[in-house]
């Protein structure tokens, strides 16, 4: 699905030139379902026909991201551990299916070096938006812009080329069980927005060539492993399980 950014006459000219200029998307006045706009603090993707209350956008410095990153479990948390922070801090990790940067940003706060790559045009706009806040809010000025890289790219692509990292970190969507309340709104503005990542499976002998140390996979509780690619081990998370692929010790 392409994405257009609906201009208005608050939305800076010169961030609305900078996001066509790095994310190829187009401007366009009378967009119909998703589109990009300026909610006078930050790039949003709105629905015509959701309420504004609906808005997604990448927020590292408040709401739950913030929360989580001040009160949640930290080195403790099941993807901090899958990652191997509970054991080594400071570790370099590419995060190949970025998204909204929530679990990147765990992992960079947890003390990671994080090159988010993330190839739908509409997400990395978002994320771009919310690094450029982060860039310079008073919690996260001094420390998450040394951490926290965007990539605008294909990641079948770019694992080929990166330095190689720590970790390589893969969350590609995958399709929800139910259609209930628990599917967050985010996630099936997700769905719509960037599709089913069908080819995710071609991921996961790239990230195993190029990691130095692991490989680890979010998957839903229920899902069958990426590529079927048996782990070295498992962390379960809340909410999702993390696969754990052992290359060398950290
Ligand atoms: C489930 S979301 C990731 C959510 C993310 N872990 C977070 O915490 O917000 C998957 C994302 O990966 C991106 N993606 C999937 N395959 C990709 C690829 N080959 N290269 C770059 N991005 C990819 C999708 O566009 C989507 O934004």
């Amino acid at each position: 699905m392409s994405i257009a950014i609906s201009p208005s006459a608050e939305f800076p000219a010169a961030l609305l030139q900078q996001l066509q200029q790095d994310f190829g998307l187009s401007v366009q006045a009378d967009a119909l379902g998703w589109y990009l706009c300026w909610n006078g603090e930050a790039l949003v993707l709105r629905h015509t026909e959701l309420p504004k209350q609906g808005d997604v956008l990448v927020d590292f410095c408040s709401g739950t991201a913030a929360w989580r990153r001040k009160h949640g479990g930290g080195k403790s948390e099941a993807i901090a551990k899958a990652v191997g922070l509970n054991k080594k801090s400071g570790l370099t990790v590419v995060d190949a299916t970025a998204g909204l940067g929530r679990d990147a940003l765990v992992l960079a706060s947890c003390g990671a070096k994080v090159t988010l790559v993330e190839r739908n045009p509409a997400v990395a706009a978002l994320l771009a938006d919310g690094l450029r806040r982060a860039a310079v809010h008073p919690d996260t000025a001094d420390w998450l812009p040394e951490r926290m890289q965007l990539v605008f790219a294909i990641s079948h692509q770019a694992l080929t080329e990166l330095a190689a990292p720590d970790v390589v970190y893969l969350d590609p969507m995958f399709p929800a069980r139910e259609k209930s309340a628990l599917v967050k709104k985010e996630m099936q503005a997700f769905h719509q927005v960037v599709g089913s990542d069908e080819d995710a499976d071609a991921l996961w002998p790239l990230a195993w060539q190029l990691a130095q140390k692991r490989v680890v996979v979010k998957r839903p509780g229920y899902a069958e492993f990426l590529a079927g690619q048996k782990p070295t081990m498992q962390v379960e998370g809340k909410n999702n399980r993390f696969d754990v692929y052992v290359k060398a010790a950290l």
